[in-house]
């Protein structure tokens, strides 16, 4: 297969930052997606609804009109979070989900939830709204080996949060492991998962073999390959539970290539792209739109995109960096290199 014509496609799970990098990374997502959920980790985060609609607002400025683009918005959970904001975000047209980021999980992430069992009274409000818990699946116990820690989030935090409340609609974020995907699949309506194309395309070889490679960083951090196998089984089988979340992550440069670097891939520039390839590899081109562009809007309870986008195959050069602001770079993933795919809206 040489060329597609799909449905455009929505980002289920996409940073776009504030400021300089607002401005530099959102008009990559807008091209390419009707929609995106747009995660809350700013500094400061994004945890009442007034912030969510002024964030929006900055957002709408920085994309071109022409795109259409519509940013679904995300609260940010911290343990001051109460139930009575929750019911005003349940009742926001813009608000479509809230965020669980366990404390000192991630980048940005320290007014997160130290505890995720003790926040009872919110997990009990979002059930009984609907609104979406997005969770980043992993434990902080600095015991826990780093790869283990999403299969050991499993069991001690959403077994548990699922048997207290079978309600609440859960997505599994960016998930890299087949212990993800195993328990995503032993799970009942109302509970999803996102897959990045950077842990459908690499396992942790690409960050660590020959040097280490910072672009490759990010959190969940790759896994071996039996892992990446059973993500791309999982994104490519049509399973309506799996769906399209890039966790593009643009950082400076600087941040990125530093004795202590961020995680985080840039790959908003070339999602599709991406994916295509990481679908074409196993021959399942043809499962490529129910992932990107038709499980997360009915997973959200949200119409499908009626625009087209076409992709040929047709080898086109990354660029080595996008400017950000007047004095700083942002490196893409697979910067210097080639992808197979071009992706153009119809
Ligand atoms: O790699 C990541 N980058 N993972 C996350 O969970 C956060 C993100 C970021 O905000 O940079
Ligand atoms: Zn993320």
């Amino acid at each position: 297969m040489n060329e597609l014509i799909i449905r455009q496609p929505d980002d289920w799970h996409v940073h776009l930052r504030d400021g300089d990098m607002l401005a530099a990374a959102a008009p990559f997502t807008a091209r390419q997606c009707g929609r995106a959920i747009v995660m809350p980790n700013l500094v400061p985060p994004v945890v009442t609804v007034d912030e969510a609609h002024a964030y929006r607002q900055r957002i709408l400025a920085a994309v071109p009109a022409e795109t259409g683009f519509e940013p679904l918005m995300t609260l940010y959970l911290t343990e001051q979070t109460t139930v009575a904001e929750l019911a005003r975000a349940a009742e926001n047209p813009y608000i479509h989900a809230v965020k669980l980021y366990p404390a000192g999980a991630t980048t940005n992430s320290d007014r997160g939830v130290r505890d995720p069992l003790a926040i009872d009274p919110l997990l009990a409000e979002l059930a009984r709204t609907g609104l979406p818990l997005l969770v980043h699946g992993e434990v902080v116990d600095p015991q826990v080996d780093i790869f283990d820690r999403e299969a050991r989030f499993i069991e001690q935090v959403l077994v548990p949060i699922r048997q207290r409340f079978p309600e609440l609609r859960i997505v599994m974020e960016h998930i890299t492991t087949e212990d993800a995907v195993a328990f995503i699949r032993t799970q009942e309506d109302g509970v999803g998962a996102t897959i990045t194309a950077h842990h459908l395309l690499y396992n942790r070889n690409a960050m660590l073999v020959g040097g280490i490679r910072p672009h490759y960083y990010c959190l969940p951090v790759l896994k071996r390959e039996r892992h990446r196998q059973a993500l791309l089984t999982a994104a490519t089988s049509g399973d309506p539970r799996f769906f399209m979340g890039t966790d593009s992550a643009p950082h400076t440069q600087g941040a990125k290539e530093s004795s202590c670097g961020c995680a985080g891939a840039f790959t908003a520039y070339a999602a599709l792209e991406l994916y295509a390839e990481a679908f074409d590899q196993v021959g399942k081109l043809n499962m490529l739109e129910a992932f990107t562009s038709v499980n997360g809007p009915n997973f959200y309870g949200l119409p499908l995109n009626e625009s087209r986008v076409r992709l040929t195959r047709h080898p086109q050069s990354v660029p080595d960096y996008f400017e950000v602001g007047a004095a700083e770079r942002l490196i893409p993933l697979r910067a210097g290199e080639t992808l197979s795919w071009q992706a153009v809206r119809l």
